[in-house]
């Protein structure tokens, strides 16, 4: 269906999309500043984010909660748009054309890149293994689970949220200065034509109908 557009922009994200995002954001930033923290003592001072060590293990694993849900709406919604189809793995065999900005050799894309695609796997597969061990860690006093399962939880818990944070520093940085005009898409939640008929060809003529601007 195309979206008729009077402001000379392309709507990306609706309201409720871009709150759910930036509660997905904002818990991240909590969650990884208190689990370092718990990793590591070089890193303890971020407790104070949370009001200290006892606040810190206390809201931890409900914040994660939080975090979980609000992602898993994410998930549900752009579950469609992330499957990964044979112009993407072509788009991602022509690295030098996308990095030096050659895109009439480029297959078109959809609403999101290959890259795009691949983190947001990546998204779901922590985040499912994060909570699996978070919840065991977090009830062993009152399960009491097998001291294995519990030391494998710490294991996988502490290697999920590694890659989860590469991920998210890969994620923010294209965000903000590799694909310039993405950040308005979560903050107004419209984007220019130019961006969206440069970086997303197949989306922009699937949302506008083809229309020339
Ligand atoms: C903290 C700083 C963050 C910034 C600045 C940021 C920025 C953005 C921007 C600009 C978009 C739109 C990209 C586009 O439409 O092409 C986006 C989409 C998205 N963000 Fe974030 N984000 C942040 C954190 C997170 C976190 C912590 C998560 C999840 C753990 C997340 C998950 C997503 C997902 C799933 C999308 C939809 C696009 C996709 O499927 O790849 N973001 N983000």
């Amino acid at each position: 269906m195309s979206i008729v557009m009077k402001s000379g922009e392309v709507p990306r994200y609706n309201a409720s999309e871009r709150v759910t995002h930036w509660v997905v954001a904002i818990t991240f930033v909590l969650l990884a500043a208190s689990g370092l923290a718990f990793f590591h003592p070089a890193f303890w001072f971020l407790t104070s984010l949370l009001g200290g060590g006892v606040w810190s293990r206390i809201l931890h694993p409900i914040i994660g909660l939080v975090m979980f849900a609000f992602f898993a709406l994410m998930a549900v919604r752009y579950w469609k748009d992330n499957v990964i189809k044979s112009y993407d793995r072509e788009w991602s065999k022509r690295l030098s054309d996308v990095i030096n900005n050659r895109d009439n050799n480029l297959p078109e894309i959809d609403k999101y890149n290959i890259g795009q695609k691949q983190l947001f796997w990546t998204m779901i597969i922590t985040m499912v293994l994060l909570l699996v061990s978070g919840l065991v860690l977090w009830r062993d006093m009152v399960f009491a689970f097998p001291v294995t399962v519990v030391r494998i939880s710490a294991v996988v818990h502490a290697l999920a949220s590694f890659v989860l944070i590469l991920g998210i520093v890969v994620h923010i940085y294209s965000a903000i200065f590799w694909v310039k005009g993405s950040m308005r898409a979560m903050t107004r939640g419209t984007v220019t034509h130019a961006w969206a008929k440069h970086h997303h060809p197949l989306w922009y003529r699937r949302v506008t109908g083809g229309a020339k601007k």
